[in-house]
């Protein structure tokens, strides 16, 4: 086999070609890419969830056939045409090593999630059942934290914080700013990511901006209770909802 480079060249070639840049200089750029990943795999988790919430608060239908099964397939899919990688062949995909461990862990969280509420999910003459994209995606990376270690949890702005645990540190209410101008592209995909505690740390943000089906929960009328019995904000469309945070250490 002809060498055609060193490894840190094809790694930036490779970069390049997917349209990757770390947004500082100092970011590891394989830590950079593997929160990426992680966090558009995170979203896609829940953009799946959403995809199904009118059959999930169907109060009619008694077995929904929404399990552990079909929400990883329907994740990976749409994690594929957001990505580019095929987790049903992660092995071969181009991705650092450290996302080759990460990624399908992040799946197995999902997976837990929708497998623990089968019972809920199942039941019949009950309509709203407290399963929504936010708290799969809570109850997922909690998961997926304690089971690797690694910090990742959904955030936001502290005006419009619904639930306390997923509270802003400085660092995302400071990315958060950026990512609220107007200025900031909408589509994409962009994150922000930076090199903490001496470099050892890259930290990873990926914004949530509003779409239509986040509105009736989020939006208007403000300060009146939407389904899941919060208060809604008052939110717009293309409004930043908030952030998928990632932290990874080599
Ligand atoms: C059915 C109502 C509902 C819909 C629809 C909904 N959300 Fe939420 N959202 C919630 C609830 C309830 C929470 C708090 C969940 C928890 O306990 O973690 C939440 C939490 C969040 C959070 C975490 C920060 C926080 O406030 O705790 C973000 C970010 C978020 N939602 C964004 C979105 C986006 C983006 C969409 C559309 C793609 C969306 N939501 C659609 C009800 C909803």
């Amino acid at each position: 086999m002809k060498r055609t480079g060193s490894i840190a060249t094809s790694l930036l070639s490779f970069f390049l070609a997917i349209g990757f840049a770390p947004s500082t200089a100092w970011a590891d750029a394989e830590l950079a890419e593997t929160g990426r990943l992680l966090a558009i795999l995170h979203d896609s988790g829940r953009v799946t969830i959403a995809g199904v919430q009118q059959l999930i608060n169907d109060p009619e239908k008694g077995d929904k056939g929404f399990t552990a099964e079909v929400f990883e397939q329907r994740m990976i899919e749409k994690f594929r045409e957001r990505s580019g990688v095929d987790l049903t062949k992660i092995k071969t995909e181009k991705v650092p090593e450290q996302a080759k461990k990460l990624l399908p862990m992040m799946v197995e969280a999902g997976k837990k999630v929708v497998a623990t509420y089968q019972p809920i999910l199942n039941k019949q003459g009950l309509a709203y059942k407290n399963f929504i994209p936010a708290t799969w995606g809570t109850q997922a990376a909690a998961i997926f934290t304690a089971r690797t270690g690694t910090y990742l949890k959904q955030t936001t702005t502290d005006d419009v914080l619904r639930n306390p645990k997923n509270k802003a540190d400085e660092f995302e209410a400071a990315v958060m700013k950026k990512f609220a101008d107007p200025a900031y592209p909408r589509q994409g995909e962009k994150v922000i990511s930076e090199a903490v505690d001496g470099g050892k740390t890259t930290r990873v943000l990926l914004p949530l901006f509003h779409v239509k089906g986040c509105l009736p929960c989020h939006g208007e009328p403000k300060l009146e209770r939407d389904i899941s019995g919060y208060l809604r904000e008052g939110a717009k469309l293309g409004e930043l909802a908030g952030a998928i945070s990632v932290k990874l250490s080599k």
